[in-house]
């Protein structure tokens, strides 16, 4: 038996790695892969096979993430319960491609996963599995295990020479990527409970943020960003710079009760400083760039396309046709705006476009105004007429009735 492993490294991947070993006396190959976490990746490859690995695959996969799963997102404005720009999310189904193409080049009977039992990702992953690959067998080592605490784990890890890090476990269960880092456990568990500082790992707290506001330009095409401050960029390049800024600055932490999909309330913590900035600057420019119903449809599907990558649906026909949907909405919406940055918040300090829809023409009070106020009259009476028949019908002031029957109320009249 050949198994194919999505290993981080960590504790519990590691474990895993020797357990799938002595439970199906198989070959294990494990697959890395880099989405632009800022911890070092480097060694990994050497530990998993110190760790017993026939085989160790490490992609850096930053570059693809962005551009193939964060920028559709964000054309779509998908932020999960309005709040979560699903960093977490958005990087399972790439991580399940890459663990896919691997098992597959490798002829592997099985894939594994080091995600438990009663959150999203198992989801995410199994789900994109069976999208991309239905004949593979995929394992959940952490959902059958007898391990019961980190403590059985590293008790498991050294007996079997497994090599544990000697620093101190953070009280947290972090994941991180370039498009933000998911912080829960540990006291984060009481959502009564403000964070402690130790909690974030990229932001500083807003009240430690410098007294002086930073404005960020942002330019962007067809709905992506592609140029800072004046200077164009690649996109991870953009992202990284991004990150850096707004975390300076406090921008992007979100402390969210959020509704997994299987079933439970959970608490989580984010720190996303680039994807907060640029969510708001995009919303900004399409405000500008949309035709009102394009935008106001836009905004209901948002919700569901968020709903959907949340819930492991990526590589699925819906995903798909929204984003045929998004991508055509992203024809005009290219521009520049300016967002300030102040002790934790995006403020709105400029936007502007070729395709702007709004019209000094038409908006001004001013003399210029070439808006015709007379034909507001007759617009107004006849979007009016359903509410004002409705109340001539209704309303409490209409003649009372006469014993017992209703006198007939007077005909609603155009005029
Ligand atoms: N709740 C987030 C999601 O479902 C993040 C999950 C992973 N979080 C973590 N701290 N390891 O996308």
């Amino acid at each position: 038996m050949k198994i194919a492993v999505a290993y981080s490294g960590g504790l519990d991947t590691s474990v895993m790695v020797k357990w799938l070993m002595e439970k199906y006396n198989a070959e294990i190959i494990t697959v890395t892969g880099n989405l632009g976490q800022r911890k070092e990746l480097v060694g990994v490859e050497e530990k998993a096979k110190r760790t017993g690995a026939s085989k160790a695959y490490l992609k850096d996969l930053t570059e693809e993430f962005v551009e193939g799963y964060v920028f559709p997102a964000l054309k779509a404005s998908a932020l999960y319960e309005k709040s979560y720009p699903m960093a977490t999310s958005l990087g399972r189904p790439l991580l399940a491609k890459l663990l896919v193409d691997v098992g597959l080049m490798e002829g592997v009977d099985a894939v594994a996963h080091g995600c438990t039992g009663k959150g999203n990702d198992q989801v995410r992953f199994e789900v994109s599995v069976s999208a991309l690959a239905p004949h593979l067998k995929v394992l959940a080592p952490l959902r059958e295990w007898e391990f019961k605490s980190r403590e059985e784990e590293i008790a498991y890890a050294k007996k079997h020479g497994i090599p544990v890090a000697a620093t101190v476990a953070s009280p947290y269960s972090i994941d991180e990527n370039i498009w933000g880092t998911s912080i829960e456990c540990g006291v984060l568990e009481d959502p009564m409970v403000e964070p402690p500082a130790d909690a974030f790992q990229r932001t500083v707290a807003p009240e430690n943020a410098p007294d002086t506001p930073e404005i960020v330009t942002i330019e962007f095409e067809h709905g992506v960003p592609t140029g800072l401050n004046g200077e164009t960029l690649d996109s991870v390049s953009l992202l990284h710079r991004l990150n850096e800024i707004g975390g300076a600055h406090g921008v992007g932490r979100i402390d969210l009760v959020e509704n997994r999909l299987v079933g439970i309330k959970s608490r989580e913590i984010y720190e996303a400083p680039a994807a907060t900035i640029l969510h708001f600057a995009h919303t900004e420019l399409e405000r500008l760039t949309l035709d009102r119903a394009v935008f106001h449809m836009k905004t209901q599907l948002a919700a569901e396309y968020a709903t959907l990558v949340y819930n492991g649906l990526w590589f699925s026909p819906l995903r798909q046709a929204l984003d045929g949907f998004v991508n055509e909405t992203q024809k005009n919406v290219s521009g520049t705006v300016k967002v300030k940055l102040f002790k934790g918040s995006t403020i709105i300090a400029g936007r502007s476009s070729p395709h702007s829809l709004y019209s000094p023409d038409l908006a001004t009070y001013s003399k210029e105004d070439q808006f015709d106020h007379t034909a507001s009259e007759g617009f107004i009476k006849i979007f009016g007429l359903p509410v004002k028949t409705y109340h001539q019908v209704n309303s409490s002031s209409r003649p009372v009735p006469v014993n017992g029957r209703q006198k007939r109320s007077p005909r609603p009249v155009l005029s």
